[in-house]
């Protein structure tokens, strides 16, 4: 936790609550993910390193099972019921929008009630209450705490005060990571997990390109398998900073023979950084990192061998002082998306983006909006119904989102 020890200023309490809690944030993933769950079910989301492929398939079912029911009278009917007893609170201190409107209207598709800080001088932060006071308050009226803030590790050291509450015997809620400082986005990743799901099934034509159906293009791909394992994926653009960058591509890790390809300018800032450098060669994952979409890899530009392109924005808020005039300096052109690059990329890509995209940057421009391979829009509303899978999941409904589902369309 560097950026927490290394402060060059009297400490707030906030860091020294932060502080208490360092030892444990500073253990490899696969120690602490035992303590994210509780009873062989999910109990807090904080990293995607903790979600494995058979859970990761399971919340894409639930997700599939909401949106369909979701559309059937009775079924939205039995979903309202289904968590009208639990009360989520929304502790968005850093904007959003995709993000708490998807996490709301994920709420309100299974019935609960939401509330919501965005404002921390609206709150008695400007009392002088730390964070930690804010976040064992909430805990005390709602259910389950959605929280996003620019600090790295809070919503980590959330969770650990949970459990520390829950072993003294204290009330303790779920805490869920809505973005954390540009560390980690994990329900993003899941949301990008599931559409990438959704288009490598080749067979809704909104998830996968309308003429590029699976047995079409198995002419002229003919070892293009269903599913996310034995894909190349690129991620295109601030790599450095782009937190939904770093909880995909451990997400990714996941699945068998993946390569991943890494297209960032070439600055200690925005290209891939140690740790997550390190973390995917420990998995053992096939890594490659270049300047340019147009850059050759064994033999052929990035931009026509890959499967799905994640494209990101420049972050500009976690710019330091010296950062703009810096990027100025930068030739960007090598990653930025253009309508003739789309139009070398295979014919059933999808390509991603977590938005908001950036209209005076420009990694993508609104012309390439129309192209079938572009699912960035379906991907934001994916958000909705993975995140109420994921609510379901917490409660413990998903079985009976399952069963119920199975009753409604065993006939049709
Ligand atoms: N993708 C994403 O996190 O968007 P918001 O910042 O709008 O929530």
């Amino acid at each position: 936790m560097s950026s927490q020890s290394a402060v060059d200023h009297a400490p707030t309490q906030d860091e020294l609550d932060l502080l208490h809690y360092e030892s444990r944030i500073d253990r490899p993933v696969r120690i602490k993910v035992p303590e994210l769950h509780r009873d062989e079910r999910l109990r807090h989301v904080i990293f995607g390193g903790q979600f494995s492929v058979d859970m990761l398939e399971d919340l894409g079912a639930t997700a599939d099972k909401i949106r369909a029911l979701s559309r059937m009278r009775n079924g939205q009917d039995f979903l309202l019921h289904l968590l009208h007893h639990k009360r989520a609170m929304l502790y968005f201190t850093q904007p959003s929008t995709r993000t708490f409107l998807s996490f709301m209207a994920a709420c309100q598709i299974l019935g609960m009630t939401c509330n919501e800080v965005r404002d921390p001088t609206t709150s008695s932060e400007t009392k002088g209450e730390t964070r930690f006071d804010s976040i064992r308050m909430f805990s005390s009226y709602f259910d389950l705490i959605i929280m996003r803030s620019k600090l790295p590790s809070l919503a980590e050291a959330c969770a650990y005060l949970m459990n520390d509450l829950a072993d003294s015997g204290n009330r303790s809620v779920p805490i869920v990571n809505a973005g954390s400082g540009a560390d980690e986005h994990p329900t993003q990743a899941l949301l990008d997990i599931y559409t990438l799901q959704r288009s490598f099934q080749f067979t809704d034509p909104k998830d996968s390109p309308i003429s590029n159906r699976y047995n079409n293009l198995r002419q002229n791909f003919p070892n293009l398998m269903k599913g996310l394992a034995g894909k190349v994926y690129g991620f295109c653009g601030d790599i450095g900073r782009g937190r939904t960058v770093r909880s995909l591509a451990s997400l990714l890790a996941n699945y068998q023979d993946v390569t991943l390809i890494f297209i960032a300018p070439n600055d200690p800032t925005l290209s891939l950084h140690d740790d997550l450098r390190r973390r995917l060669v420990n998995r053992g994952v096939r890594m490659v990192e270049v300047e340019s979409l147009e850059e050759v890899v064994e033999g052929m530009p990035v931009i026509e061998q890959i499967d799905a392109l994640y494209m990101t924005r420049i972050q500009k808020e976690h710019n330091g002082p010296s950062d703009e005039a810096h990027f100025a300096e930068l030739d960007l052109s090598p990653c930025k998306l253009t309508r003739e690059l789309v139009a070398r990329m295979k014919s059933y890509a999808p390509i991603l983006h977590p938005f908001p995209r950036d209209q005076r940057f420009g990694e993508i421009p609104t012309e390439i909006d129309d192209d079938p391979r572009a699912m960035y829009f379906r991907q934001a509303r994916n958000g909705m119904w993975i995140r109420a899978a994921l609510l379901a999941s917490i409660f413990g409904v998903d079985h009976q989102i399952s069963r119920f589902f199975h009753e409604e369309t065993k006939n049709v």
